[in-house]
């Protein structure tokens, strides 16, 4: 079992609830090596180190929450046009995960 991300989860949950909230960064101190930091380690070596690109593939780390989740439930159900590897790689990942992907590269400050 490894801890979660509580804000991060929260607001994942809640906004399932009552629709798109700001997510709320977690302080340092509450993510250590979490599920959803193990997760998002797969996407850097694409997206550069920390989700900071500085390829042709567009960075992630501090892009607005809703817009980076709504790309990858685009990217998932295969409705992004411009999707070239994204769109295999998202059926991988449930909402669930999508969503806390998408706050954990939200958050600006560095885990
Ligand atoms: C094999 C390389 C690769 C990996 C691994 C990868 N991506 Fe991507 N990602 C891309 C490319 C290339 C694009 C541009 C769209 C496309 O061509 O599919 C992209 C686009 C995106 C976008 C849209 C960004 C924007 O500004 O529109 C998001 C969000 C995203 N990826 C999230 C992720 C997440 C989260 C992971 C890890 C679970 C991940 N990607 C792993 C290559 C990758």
């Amino acid at each position: 079992m490894m801890p979660i991300p509580y804000s991060c989860l929260c607001a994942v949950l809640l906004s399932l609830v009552l629709g798109p909230m700001p997510c709320v960064a977690a302080p340092a101190a509450e993510s250590p090596a979490s599920s959803v930091a193990v997760l998002a380690g797969g996407c850097t070596n694409c997206h550069g180190p920390d989700g900071r690109s500085s390829s042709a593939i567009p960075g992630l780390r501090g892009q607005d929450e809703a817009r980076l989740r709504a790309r990858m439930q685009d990217f998932r159900a295969g409705r992004a046009g411009d999707a070239t590897v994204m769109t295999r790689l998202m059926k991988a990942y449930d909402e669930a995960q999508i969503a806390a992907l998408a706050c954990w590269f939200a958050m600006e400050a560095r885990p």
